[in-house]
């Protein structure tokens, strides 16, 4: 599955109420603007029902002349009345014709609603609709009663309402929406603790612990990985012990082989040589004949001196032990750089007491620059080879040994993994035993460079 690119929980979440806060902000707007609407329509129809029964009574007064007959209508007096709404009266006869027209309510209004607003409110609401009444008498209509609001000031008066609204709910929700940047930062800070101890860890310092948070879920979450963190460091601190036992079994157990083989074996094939030499001598002297046969079996045995030295040499190189560690290691340089045609030049800097560690130190360098220079001559087909070899024992600086094996040939590290040769894996565990660091990544401009770092206090 392809995840897009991650984003910032604390974004999120703000981005998600002010969504929530502007849908409702528009809910709560469209219940003002409705609600304003509804109450503009009711105070429409209770004005028109008292003009209708007021007319109606005058209509009354005057067929019973209690009243002049051009006393009807009168619409005069509700002119003077106060009241929100614009509106426009109406009286006609039946046939059509304005009998008489008043208007009342503001009429001066300040336009200052933006054009979207009114037509977004004309067309959901429909403004200054009019409403005709029928004026009758004993069931006979004498006339018509037009009622027309002032559309405009519906309009000034639902936007007064939504500005007020929209003011106050904007400060609300900016107020809340930064209160709550602010919590909900605090609150994800320990995530960005938890993460960077993670990734502490993962590159290597499992000494560190998280600390204790004051929400619950962070809590549980630090002990978690704190938990984890001790299992890993024990298992870790197993398996380098483990490998250390190893390798030091095997180093012993090569020792052990090298002095049977060199002892033993080296000596009955030396007699043999021997027993060979006078045979050749005195076959020389009374048996010619058997020359040959005795020159056979001295030339197989200087063959199998020479195979037998080889492979002692492979079992452990005496070098180390007679020589020391710094010229068994340039022994080991100048033999690649004779065996191999001059295709990589190889070669060693060494700086430091280097000759000066215990062992297993040495062997196992010894072991890791053999299988660094085998790879190299093996994988990278490269010009050149170097190998660096420092010991820094300042007073200021912890007793520690650097090894780096650089060549400028072919390397892809991401390739790696794929391999089953576990010549690396070899090294890894050898560094590991002794508690150093192994890295490897690609040398500049070409080819590969191979670090090690262990600690000698
Ligand atoms: N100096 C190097 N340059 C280029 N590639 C290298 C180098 N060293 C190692 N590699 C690559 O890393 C892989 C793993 O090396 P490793 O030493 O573990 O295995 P190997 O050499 O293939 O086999 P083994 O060492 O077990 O005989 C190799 O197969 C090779 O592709
Ligand atoms: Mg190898």
């Amino acid at each position: 599955m392809q995840i897009s690119k991650p984003k910032a929980l604390r974004l999120n979440l703000i981005i998600l109420i002010i969504t929530t806060a502007t849908l409702c902000l528009f809910g709560t707007a469209s219940y003002v603007l409705y609600q304003s609407n509804h109450e503009i329509t009711e105070e429409l129809n209770k004005t028109s029902e008292s003009i209708d029964q007021h007319l109606e009574l005058q209509l009354f007064k005057v067929m019973n002349s209690f009243s002049p007959k051009d006393s009807f209508p009168d619409l005069s007096i509700w002119s003077e009345t106060k009241r929100n709404t614009g509106l426009c009266m109406k009286y006609s006869d039946t046939k059509g014709n304005t009998i008489q027209q008043v208007c009342r309510g503001n009429t001066s209004l300040n336009k200052n609603w933006p054009l979207w607003f009114e037509k977004a409110y004309r067309s959901v609401f429909n403004p200054g609709q009019k409403s005709i009444k029928d004026i009758t008498y004993n069931n006979q209509t004498y006339g018509l009663l037009t009622l027309i609001p002032d559309a405009e000031l519906e309009i000034y008066l639902a936007w007064t309402d939504i500005k007020k609204l929209l003011g106050l709910s904007s400060i609300t929700v900016f107020t809340l929406c930064s209160l709550l940047f602010i919590a909900i930062g605090r609150a994800l800070k320990p995530a960005n603790i938890i993460v960077s101890g993670l990734e502490e860890m993962s590159n290597g310092n499992l000494d560190l612990r998280l600390p204790p948070f004051a929400i619950s879920e962070w809590h549980r979450t630090a002990k978690a990985v704190n938990h984890l963190a001790d299992s890993l460091e024990k298992t870790l601190s197993d398996r380098q012990r483990l490998a250390f036992k190893l390798i030091n079994v095997q180093e012993q157990e090569r020792r052990f082989l090298t002095r049977e083989l060199h002892d033993e074996f080296g000596q009955c094939l030396a007699g043999l040589q021997v027993n060979a030499s006078s045979i050749i001598q005195m076959a020389s002297e009374k048996y010619p004949e058997l020359i040959p046969e005795s020159q056979n079996i001295s030339n197989i045995t200087i063959h199998m001196m020479d195979l037998l030295r080889d492979m002692l040499l492979h079992l452990r190189p005496a070098d180390i032990d007679s020589l020391g560690l710094p010229a068994s290691l340039e022994g080991m340089v100048s033999q690649w750089n004779s065996t191999n045609n001059g295709r990589t030049k190889y070669e060693i800097e060494m700086s430091g007491d280097i000759d000066k560690m215990e062992e297993p130190i040495p062997s196992n360098i010894f072991r890791i620059v053999q299988e660094c220079l085998s790879n190299i001559s093996k994988h990278s087909q490269a010009r050149t080879a170097l190998v660096e070899l420092k010991r820094s024992a300042d007073d200021d600086i912890e007793d520690s040994l650097t090894l780096t094996v650089k060549d400028d040939g072919f390397a892809d590290i991401s390739s790696f993994n794929d391999s089953s040769g576990i010549g690396l894996l070899g090294i890894r565990d050898r560094v590991n035993a002794l508690g150093g660091t192994f890295t490897l990544h690609e040398n500049s401009p070409s080819g590969l460079a191979i670090q090690i770092n262990i600690p000698l206090s």
